[in-house]
């Protein structure tokens, strides 16, 4: 029986206040056939449920594809709701009957649609306060209400409240963007929490991205973005006889002080409960300090609709020790370095004080240490009201932390009043990996809490110390990771608009985006910029073109474009004759261990990592035109690339074959991208080989080297060194942080050293994603589950490669078809593999010296005499 499922608008289920006017529709099939494939499909679009009124019908289209599908010819207004449904025609002559019906429902798409104006409680001289305000309006209603939704954002982070309830369970909203040319707005449903007659709205807002402090260089700024916090809402009701009203922030509105006396991205939350108006956003309150709020100039062009994740609550860890250290702090662990906040339940007098820090680890000592946190404070302060018990959860700070230090606390501690409250981007968990060793399982785990850690909104670097920023380095470094454990698709997209607002108007990409690392002198003059740095800079071609790979999201690609090529032509203009980079602020192989005493820059030489990148992204752009169908483009940047490629070859080997460069990363690098020339492949991967052997077989590689390390050995012949890199447990090496009790990804090989002690105060995060980024390696050959080309999985590659001490593996993979599943089961010299390809997708199986295309359906083999990857 052929039927479809988990219908999806821009990737989410019946999404509200989508960003676009021309949504794509994916949905999976289900079938007890084996090798089914779509042969067309139908989708129907309707104003009504029954699909009896206006209804669009795209008519039956012969075509494969499922995912993303984009309704020809039909472009959606503002603020409506349709309904959608689909049938398709499979290869085997079988008709499914109508999907259910789903239904979607655009936001405000124009700016024009906006009546609000951004209201604010703050003038100039609040620039540098961190404060939180309140903002209320009572209206009436006096008709039935049919839909009721809230369009709201702010400038600075905000919550809002109707009646008297929280609207959306969003964290740190609207999110941080390049905020002078972008501010997002989210779409509620309030229709439940209106009623008629009287009504109120209000708002909280504080600092947050747009106006609290940031990192630059060893201190902080603030103010990037603005001095004053701000919010605005429209609220659209719509009523069952037909017509419409808009309430909307304008002069008419209050504002007050908030409890939230104090509240910063890195340094965390003052609250005074004693300065909660009960009743603030319920109706008939008349609070005695609310003042009419300053209205902005009505300029709203930064506006758009939200279209990345909203930031959310996730997991809840409950204390797994509570202790007292040698040096007297109250410590409770909680079992896992997290980004969120802390909730607690206290009961006390008024003015009573609860105050808490919040860090990653212990010294060597055992004691509580924040020093890696330089000038994050971390810290929340809360002053009880008094009376009954008192619940308190952060409203707008996230702290990166597994242990929290209590140095206030009204009364005896009960560490069961307290549990942390993980906080990322809500993206859709698809992938799993489970295998005989406990330490590989451990290592997963810390890479996708590395990952969860740092998808607050933006991907970061960390998020503990001042900085939370999106380093563009990190991003490409991890993307590849990343599209391999979550739907990160509309996670990135947003992100990358901002990229290619903060580019530079020569091409150049800064080093962080939202580009925050900006500053001008005291003559008003803009400091040089900090941008243009390879493996940085190239995440603007690396992260679109992965995110293609892997979720076929080609509408990234065609808004990326002209991002792509101007970062190429920019590098183009800037190399020596066009081919080798070797210009410019250059990070390079980034906290490797070949470095320097004290430097954080590897010895790998940085024009030609740098060569390397430009090479890779000329050859990914080329792809990309192709994709696009850029004929011209395409020739010229695949013209490009051979020219690099053979400057390569010239500049950074001999012409017998040996690489200049005498490093691991170089190798890694000069393999990965195939940049060696033909003559030199063997000899740089025995002097690749000869370096490991050199260093007791371990890594000295950064940032740049370490993400390849096992790929390029394991795709050159030496799996059995790829596996013995993987298990090492002894420093440096990926397991070794796990016997250290790691539960998230470092920055550093050695954050902390065999003997206890740490690497540096100044540098020195434990939840940093870059090193997590094997986990492509693991999960694509270890794992065996791989997409072939940039088909997101329509093309599947199933290729285990069993070694090591693993006796079996069992991943899945939640791929835009469905579930493909593998389980590989070594016992002696026998392979067992049990696999499952979803509908309207073709494998490509390869196990020891057997080879072969298969269509859906569940399969089992079994190959004996394997030895090494080979029979
Ligand atoms: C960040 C890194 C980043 C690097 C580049 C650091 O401070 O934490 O992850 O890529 O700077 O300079």
């Amino acid at each position: 029986m052929l039927k479809l499922k988990d219908l999806r608008c821009e990737y989410r289920i019946n999404p509200i206040g989508i960003s676009t006017g021309e949504p794509r529709f994916s949905w999976k099939i289900e079938t007890d056939k084996n090798d089914s494939i779509q042969s067309a499909y139908t989708l129907q679009i309707s104003s009504n449920e029954d699909f009896n009124g206006e209804v669009q019908n795209s008519g039956m289209v012969e075509s494969g594809e499922s995912h993303l599908v984009v309704f020809k010819g039909l472009k959606f207004s503002s603020s409506e709701k349709w309904y959608w449904r689909v049938k398709i025609n499979d290869n085997n002559g079988e008709e499914s009957p109508w999907s259910e019906t789903a239904f979607f429902e655009t936001s405000l798409l124009d700016k024009n649609d906006w009546k609000a104006v951004f209201i604010s409680g703050e003038n100039e001289s609040a620039a540098s306060s961190s404060a939180g305000t309140v903002f209320r309006r009572e209206f009436n209603i006096s008709k039935k209400i049919k839909i009721a939704r809230l369009y709201a954002s702010a400038k600075g982070v905000y919550k809002a409240y109707c009646n008297g309830c929280r609207i959306g369970s969003d964290v740190l909203a609207p999110g941080f963007t390049e905020y002078g040319s972008r501010i997002l707005f989210q779409t509620y449903d309030v229709t439940e929490l209106l009623k008629q007659g009287a009504n109120v709205l209000g708002f909280m807002a504080a600092a947050g991205w747009y106006k609290g402090d940031f990192i630059y260089g060893w201190d902080l700024q603030r103010n990037v973005f603005g001095k004053c916090t701000a919010v605005i809402g429209q609220l659209l009701v719509k009523y069952e006889d037909g017509s419409s009203e808009t309430l909307i922030t304008d002069s008419s509105w209050t504002f007050s002080k908030a409890p939230v006396v104090f509240s910063e991205i890195y340094h965390g939350e003052t609250y005074d409960a004693r300065l909660e108006e009960k009743g603030w956003n319920e109706i008939g309150f008349t609070g005695k300090d609310w003042k009419p709020v300053l209205v902005e100039s009505p300029d709203l062009c930064a506006l758009r609709p939200a279209d990345g994740l909203p930031v959310r609550e996730h997991e809840h860890f409950k204390p797994k020790k509570y202790f007292t250290t040698v040096g007297g702090d109250r410590v409770i662990d909680f079992g896992q370095n997290i980004s969120g906040y802390v909730q607690f339940r206290v009961k006390g007098k008024a003015g009573e004080k609860v105050k808490l820090r919040h860090g990653e680890m212990l010294d060597a000592a055992g004691n509580f240490y924040t020093e890696n946190l330089r000038k994050a404070k971390q810290t929340i302060e809360y002053i009880l009201k008094g009376g009954e018990e008192e619940v308190y959860q952060p409203h707008f700070t996230f702290q990166g932390f597994q242990f929290i230090a209590i140095d206030e606390f009204p009364g005896d501690v009960n560490p069961d009043n307290f549990k942390a409250i993980a906080v990322y981007s809500e993206m859709k968990p698809i992938a799993s990996f489970k295998s005989s060793d406990t330490l590989l399982n451990q290592f997963i785990s810390n890479v996708s809490w590395s990952m969860k850690d740092n998808f607050v909104d933006i991907p970061t670097d960390c998020p503990q110390r001042d900085e939370r920023l999106g380093w563009t380095g990190d991003a490409q470094i991890f993307v590849r990771s990343a599209g391999l454990i979550m739907e990160t698709a509309p996670f990135y997209a947003k992100w990358l608009k901002c990229l290619t607002i903060s580019q530079l108007s020569d091409g150049s990409v800064p080093h962080v985006v939202p580009d925050i690392l900006i500053k001008n002198d005291e003559n008003g003059n803009l400091l040089p910029r900090n941008a243009g740095s390879a493996a940085w800079a190239d995440a603007a071609v690396i992260v679109p073109w992965m995110v293609y790979t892997y979720f076929g999201d080609i509408r990234i690609l065609e808004e990326q474009y002209p991002s792509m090529k101007k970062w190429v032509e920019y590098v183009h203009s800037v190399a020596q004759d066009g081919v080798i980079f070797n210009t410019g602020t250059q990070i390079g192989d980034w906290v490797a261990l070949d470095a320097k005493e004290g430097s954080y820059f590897g010895a790998t030489p940085t024009d030609l990592s740098a060569t390397a990148y430009y090479a890779w992204s000329t050859e990914l752009l080329a792809r990309s035109a192709e994709v696009l169908d850029k004929k011209e483009d395409a020739a010229q940047y695949k013209e490009l690339h051979r020219n690099i490629v053979q400057a390569y070859g010239k500049e950074f080997f001999t012409s017998t074959g040996r690489i200049a460069a005498r490093t691991q990363t170089s190798c890694i690098l000069s393999l990965q991208f195939g940049l060696c020339p033909p003559h030199a492949k063997q000899r740089t991967m025995d002097t690749l080989v000869k370096l490991l052997e050199e260093n007791t077989n371990h890594l000295t590689t950064g940032f740049l080297g370490t993400p390849f390390a096992c790929r390029v050995l394991a795709d050159n012949g030496r799996l059995d060194l790829a596996y013995e890199l993987l298990f090492k447990t002894d420093f440096p090496s990926w397991f070794y942080q796990i016997t250290k009790g790691a539960t998230t990804i470092w920055e550093h090989w050695d954050g902390l050293k065999p003997d206890g002690t740490m690497w540096s105060p100044n540098m020195n995060s434990f939840n940093h994603y870059a090193y997590g980024s094997v986990y492509d390696w693991v999960f694509t050959d270890v794992g065996g589950i791989e997409t072939e080309g940039p088909t997101a999985f329509k093309n599947i590659i199933l290729r285990p490669l069993p070694g090591g001490p693993l006796s079996f593996v069992e991943s899945s993979y939640e791929s835009p078809y469905g579930t493909i599943f593998l389980r590989w089961e070594k016992t002696g010299t026998n392979l067992k593999v049990d696999i499952k390809i979803p509908p309207n997708t073709k494998a490509r199986l390869i196990l020891p010296g057997t080879e072969k295309v298969l269509g859906s359906g569940k399969y089992s083999f079994n190959v004996s005499g394997v030895n090494n990857g080979k029979v």
